[in-house]
């Protein structure tokens, strides 16, 4: 048995949701780059689910229990209010998230018909419990959500109490899709490999925020705003950036596992950064992360990620830096819940091997002579 560092390369299982092949990602066999201009959120979110794009009754319809769905159980909301101020944005969305198990009567129920209604409810549900983690933690009180708006219309409002205009909408809306799924990624597999035991989708979707807040994962487009704050303007671009790769430091928002040649998701965020920044008057993130991007590329071979221009997009949006990872998940459950399902449709259990390195022939020496 010889192991595979980071199961690179290795076919974990087989799936009918999202593809890379050859460098271009397919939800549904959907090109992204079709699914970004033509295609809203919730059309894909439904397209992720059913795998099909929903008619107009069909699109109405989830629109419906989306609105329904969106608010949370007053127990939640209060939990929220007891969390520290300063507590860490992706850890009190893990929290919030494993708790709304404790008020669903479905939680437990594994019927088909019980877990896409979850995979609904989860999705409409967690983008009113990051708005309302934004909103405590500042002393407001939260917004309600309304019905009859799109996700990404409703989390604005959530957030601000204030409608949106409709250019921010649709760039939330396009960064939604360009999220929403992305194969076999460590928070998808984290939450098939906890449902493959049977157990329920609020955990699986529970591992899975766990792993997309890491840094190399979902975490990274918050760590990528880090780094242009701290470049502070574009004429300081070069010598941050040479520095930093002398020092081997990892670029964020660069490189990727199965992308070698680019992810074809960036080229739309760089465009979105790039009309935001004009219509703000304001293109120094935009200068910054086009720099980066130069120098990396030049000297690594490295290309943007999804994650690079989100942070320059999302702070265009006025969205506060340690929300970007919560609305990644925002997207993502999506994906998730998708994949949760068709995991559970034809389920095997998911324990894989590990080469033992360790030693071998020891005996259990007596405490007393134990150093
Ligand atoms: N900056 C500088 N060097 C890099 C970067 C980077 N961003 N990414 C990879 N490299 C280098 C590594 O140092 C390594 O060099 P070496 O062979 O000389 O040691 C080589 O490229 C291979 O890198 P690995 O980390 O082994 O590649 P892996 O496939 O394991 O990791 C990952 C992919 C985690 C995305 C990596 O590129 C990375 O850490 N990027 C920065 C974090 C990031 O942007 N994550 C978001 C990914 S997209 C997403 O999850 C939504």
């Amino acid at each position: 048995m010889t192991a595979t560092k980071g199961l690179e390369g290795i076919v974990a299982t087989t799936s009918s949701i999202s593809s890379i092949i050859d460098g271009v990602l397919t939800y549904r066999g959907i090109d992204i780059d079709d699914l970004a201009v033509n295609a809203s959120f919730e059309e894909v979110a439904y397209l992720l689910w059913y795998g099909k794009l929903p008619t107009k009754p069909e699109l109405d319809e989830l629109l419906k229990q989306l609105g329904e769905y969106a608010p949370i159980p007053a127990g939640v909301l209060d939990q929220l209010k007891l969390y520290p101020k300063e507590a860490n944005s992706m850890a009190s969305l893990r929290t919030a998230i494993s708790s709304l198990a404790l008020y669903d009567e479905s939680a437990n129920d594994m019927s088909q018909e019980a877990n896409i209604h979850k995979a609904v409810k989860l999705q409409a549900q967690l983008p009113t419990v990051v708005a309302a983690f934004a909103r405590i933690r500042e002393g407001k009180e939260p917004v309600a959500p309304k019905t009859g708006v799109s996700i990404a219309h409703n989390f604005l409002y959530m957030l601000t109490g204030q409608e949106p205009d409709e250019v921010a909408v649709k760039a939330l809306d396009q960064a939604l899709v360009l999220h929403a799924d992305h194969e076999l990624n460590a928070s998808t597999f984290a939450a098939r490999v906890t449902v493959a035991t049977l157990s329920d989708i609020y955990s699986g979707v529970t591992s899975a925020i766990g792993a997309l807040k890491g840094p190399l994962h979902g975490g990274a487009n918050e760590a990528v705003m880090v780094m242009l704050e701290e470049i502070g303007t574009p004429a300081n671009v070069e010598a941050v950036i040479n520095q930093k790769l002398a020092n081997k430091e990892k670029i964020m928002g660069f490189g990727h596992r199965v992308y070698k040649n680019g992810d074809p998701r960036a080229k739309h965020l760089q465009k979105m950064s790039r009309e935001l920044g004009k219509l703000t008057g304001n293109m120094d993130l935009y200068e910054m992360s086009i720099k980066i991007e130069e120098i990396v590329t030049g000297q690594k071979g490295l290309k943007p990620n999804v994650d690079f221009y989100s942070a320059s997009v999302y702070t265009s949006l006025k969205i506060p830096r340690d929300l970007f990872t919560p609305i990644f998940a925002i997207s993502r459950v999506s994906g998730w819940t998708a994949h949760i399902l068709e995991q559970y449709e034809n389920n095997r259990l998911i324990r894989p091997r590990a080469e033992y390195v360790g030693p071998v022939d020891q005996k259990v020496t007596p405490i007393a002579q134990r150093q």
